[in-house]
């Protein structure tokens, strides 16, 4: 087993690049893949799927843009029939929460007849420092269309660490974990925690959704990126998802890493080291 290589699509992503790093260091053999690879792996490109899948037999498997797009369940019914003729007889899918497009990509997955587990997330912590928001931080302002719907932010790292089991363990067959942080908390609330820890003055401010989306179509934001930042900030943060989930507990038999973990983990990482190199007020 560990000398057939784990398929990992979304090599530098957020969870893709934790959980290459995990399995590594358990000495199991991996494939990352992504469109800058040899072979390479692009959702946009059909002929590339083949050769990266073939030779593994489990995968963990990150779809790009996200799955609430329109394409992303076609996309997901062509990629589970090629992945069961290359032989692929495991899949780890990365899914969202609230997000009824990632529902229909999970069901597919579900009746492929491939054995699987759906680890469906709520919002990455991650966002704040590897993401689109990490300009805002730097910046001492967060602009968002979102004002005091609550969200349980999740640290990528224990997403990690619940695909890392399901790949590894086959007690996990066939289980959805839907994984959170501890933690419902507003994003107003994350900046105070964020700002406070760095004792710098970090904002945040709520803008009506058109405007916020206007001000990305003003700087030149790809249409489909536009459209995605709406779906989520209306639909995904209409408050479903606020409750906080034990999936994490679930599978891996502990809790999840609180969000002060992630400031901590993060101020560590030297992500933020342009805030504090700001005199304070
Ligand atoms: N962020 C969240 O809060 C959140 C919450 C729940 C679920 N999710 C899910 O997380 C997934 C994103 O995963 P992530 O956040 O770990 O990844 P990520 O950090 O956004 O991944 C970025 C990487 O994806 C690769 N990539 C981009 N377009 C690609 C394409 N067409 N084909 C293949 N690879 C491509 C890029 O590498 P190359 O340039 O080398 O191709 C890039 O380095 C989405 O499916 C989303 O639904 C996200």
């Amino acid at each position: 087993m560990k000398q057939t290589p784990i398929l990992i699509i979304g090599k530098n992503g957020k969870t893709g690049a934790r959980v290459n790093h995990r399995l590594r260091a358990m000495g199991y053999a991996t494939r990352p893949v992504s469109r800058s690879t040899n072979p390479s792996f692009d959702w946009e490109n059909p002929a590339t799927w083949r050769s990266a899948i073939e030779g593994t037999e489990a995968a963990y498997v990150t779809y790009q843009p996200d799955l609430a797009v329109p394409d992303a369940e076609p996309t997901i019914k062509a990629f589970v029939r090629v992945a069961a003729e290359a032989g692929l007889k495991h899949i780890v899918l990365l899914s969202g929460r609230g997000e009824e497009g990632a529902q229909r990509a999970e069901e597919v997955l579900k009746a492929s007849g491939i054995s699987w587990n759906i680890v469906r997330a709520s919002w990455f912590a991650q966002n704040f420092s590897e993401n689109f928001m990490l300009d805002g931080i730097l910046a001492g302002e967060l602009v968002l269309p979102a004002e005091d719907t609550v969200e349980p932010f999740i640290d990528a790292d224990d997403i990690a660490d619940v695909v890392v089991a399901t790949l590894t363990e086959p007690g996990h067959r066939n289980r959805l974990y839907e994984v959170t942080g501890p933690r419902a908390m507003t994003f107003a609330q994350c900046i105070k925690e964020i700002s406070a820890a760095l004792d710098r003055p970090i904002t945040y401010t709520s803008v009506p959704v058109d405007q916020y989306i206007d001000v990305l179509r003003q700087e030149g934001a790809p249409e489909d990126l536009q459209w995605l930042l709406h779906e989520l900030f209306t639909v995904v943060f209409d408050g479903r998802n606020s409750k906080v989930m034990s999936g994490v507990e679930e599978a891996l038999g502990r809790p999840p890493a609180d969000f002060k973990e992630y400031i901590q983990k993060t101020i560590e990482s030297g992500i933020w080291a342009a805030v504090m190199q700001r005199k304070s007020a």
